[in-house]
């Protein structure tokens, strides 16, 4: 029997309910899949911050590296500032082990409702491929004057050739194995970033150019919002920034139904450390508690983790199950239009695996 040790790193707010029902499908999989997940859970977060101050321990990371995968839920709590969670628990993580691809796929799933009227199940079959290490979230910067009536913050956005490139080609590589519409779109913003941003679009044209059989488009950051509403049927691999690609893959999330099925994971591709797989969305603190918060973002983020774990069948048989779900539509969250709970999409999800 294969024995897989996942650090679960379960965080706040709804990130507490969501990775129970994650751990009942990898459970089930791992029965029927001769398995055995060993879960390592770490009670990171906000809690940890109130006792302790810090997010997590020091000498978090190296709990964490022996472990062949990461699974979280949020983080983030109303009483304390963001930069102080996020910087203190999720961003040390994708850094420290290189996870520079974040990958957050976005499928309409027949039976949900997107917001935008034309586009029917299946019509929208995207992927945002994040780069996760540098760019405009690179932790470059710092104060002068701080607290004081003339404070000046500086934060400096970081763009490697290496950076731009690699992500560049994962994206390419990904059109290739997808094999759907065969087409990387690049996000820019070349036209009032000229230094940055014209890096990115040099990189993207060398890089296009070992990938001959992939369509390809840049468009403008703002163009991009309009297009993911206009046409997102055309979409297929979408490559951007830090910065930009978390704000497109919000809008990405909405489009195909809910934050809720948004999946991701942040991939070190060399797979020299372990990977990091998690719902795209937050702690979302005006439903944490209620016990309606959506789960499927999180076994959908397990599903992607079983699959970068080589067990694809287990991977393709959580992801059906899923849409089998939805398809039938009669068990679902407040957010997809339903009255059930996490617990009963989460069982709902056990049952269509049986
Ligand atoms: P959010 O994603 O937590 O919530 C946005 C909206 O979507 C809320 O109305 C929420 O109720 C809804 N929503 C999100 N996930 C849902 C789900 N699974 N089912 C049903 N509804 C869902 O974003 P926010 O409110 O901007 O941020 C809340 C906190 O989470 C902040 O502290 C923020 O910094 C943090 N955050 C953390 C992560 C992460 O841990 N990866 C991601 C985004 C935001
Ligand atoms: C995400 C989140 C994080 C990000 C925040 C919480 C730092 O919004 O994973 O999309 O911006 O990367
Ligand atoms: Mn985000």
């Amino acid at each position: 029997m294969k024995t897989l040790t996942i650090a679960v790193i379960a965080g706040d707010g709804v990130g507490t309910e969501v990775i129970p029902q994650a751990k009942r499908v990898l459970e089930k999989v791992a029965h029927k899949h001769h398995l055995s997940f060993v879960f390592q859970d770490f009670d990171w977060g906000a809690e940890h911050f109130f006792r302790w101050g810090q997010m997590m321990p020091a000498g978090a990371i190296d709990l964490l590296q022996p472990c062949d995968a990461i699974l979280l839920g949020a983080v983030g709590h109303p009483d304390i500032p963001d930069h102080t969670t996020l910087n203190g628990l999720l961003l040390p993580i994708r850094r420290a082990f290189d996870q520079y691809a974040n990958v957050r796929p976005a499928y309409l799933y027949p039976g949900v409702k997107s917001p935008l009227v034309r586009p029917k199940g299946g019509d929208i079959d995207l992927v945002v491929v994040r780069e996760n290490t540098e760019g405009e979230y690179a932790p470059v910067g710092g104060w002068v004057y701080r607290h004081q009536p003339e404070e000046v913050a500086i934060q400096t956005s970081v763009f490697t050739r290496r950076g731009c490139e690699r992500i560049m080609r994962f994206a390419f590589e990904m059109a290739r194995q997808r094999n759907r519409k065969r087409r990387v779109s690049s996000i820019t913003k070349s036209n009032a970033q000229g230094y940055s941003m014209v890096l990115w679009d040099r990189t993207f044209q060398d890089v296009a150019a070992d990938y001959p059989d992939i369509a390809t488009e840049s468009l403008l950051v703002d163009a991009a919002a309009m297009n993911f509403i206009r046409r997102p049927e055309s979409f297929d691999v979408v490559v951007g920034s830090n910065l930009f690609s978390d704000i497109l893959s919000d809008i990405s999330a909405i489009i195909v139904g809910s934050m809720g099925l948004a999946a991701s994971a942040n991939l070190d591709p060399s797979r020299r450390f372990p990977s990091m797989f998690e719902p795209v969305h937050g702690s979302a603190p005006d439903i944490a508690g209620k016990g309606i918060v959506n789960p499927l973002a999180t076994i959908l983020s397990a599903g992607m983790m079983l699959d970068h774990l080589g067990i694809t069948e287990a991977a393709r048989e959580v992801e059906a199950a899923v849409a089998a779900v939805l398809a039938v539509g009669e068990v679902a969250t407040p957010d997809l239009g339903g009255k059930s709970s996490t617990e009963e999409v989460g069982t709902a999800v056990l049952e269509k695996l049986a």
